[in-house]
């Protein structure tokens, strides 16, 4: 089973990851993310940091990122047959590299989608860590490019979409309230899916 974390830049992710990862509920499963720590996850970093990156090319990076991780890391761990979680994965270029390429192509989102459907292996279920633009912004402390209000807005849009066309695989988790309560619903989450 492939269960993914997805949400907003501030919604809270990485600390589910842990308490995740801490928590008893998936045994030793396979942890991971995207980026990923590869050099492939290398070069994305390298793109992020880079204000002026061509947001196409930066859409290849992370897809490269993908492929690579999918091959070492998802496909491998799920052919032993471990559950698998990764912090962010496909759908995160599909609201990211949507809003980035929105004036680029009539449907941004699509095009990501079409790029990726013929390999990748979508996940089984996907919680998603609904928080405003504002609150990812500001907690998140706008350390990149993608971390302003403004962008986070056209992020959460094609994030609504991506749950509307795909209303069983995605739980929504509101990630606005306190640490605590996110991660209790998150962990109880999990427990039921696995
Ligand atoms: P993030 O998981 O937030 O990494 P870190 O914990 O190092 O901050 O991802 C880095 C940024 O990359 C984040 O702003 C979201 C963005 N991103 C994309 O734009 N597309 C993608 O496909 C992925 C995986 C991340």
């Amino acid at each position: 089973m492939l269960l993914t974390l997805e949400g907003l830049d501030g919604s809270g992710k990485t600390t589910c990851m842990e308490a995740l990862r801490e928590s008893s509920v998936l045994g030793d499963a396979t942890f991971t993310r995207e980026p990923t720590t590869s050099w492939y996850g290398e070069a994305v970093r390298r793109s992020v940091a880079d204000e002026h990156a061509d947001p196409l090319a930066e859409l290849f990076l992370y897809t490269a990122d993908h492929a690579a991780h999918l091959a070492r890391t998802v496909r491998p761990a799920l052919d032993r047959g471990d559950v698998v979680i990764s912090d962010r994965y496909s759908d995160s270029r599909y609201a990211y590299q949507g809003a980035t390429l929105a004036d680029r192509f009539e449907d941004a989102v699509a095009f990501v989608r079409a790029v990726h459907r013929p390999w990748t292996r979508p996940p089984d279920a996907t919680i998603y860590l609904d928080v405003d633009p504002e609150t990812g912004a500001r907690r998140s402390g706008a350390t990149n490019k993608f971390e302003t209000a403004t962008h986070l807005a056209d992020v959460r849009d094609n994030y609504e979409r991506l749950l509307a066309d795909d209303p069983d695989r995605f739980l929504r988790i509101d990630a606005s309230r306190p640490a605590e309560d996110v991660r209790a619903d998150v962990l109880a989450a999990v427990e039921r899916l696995v």
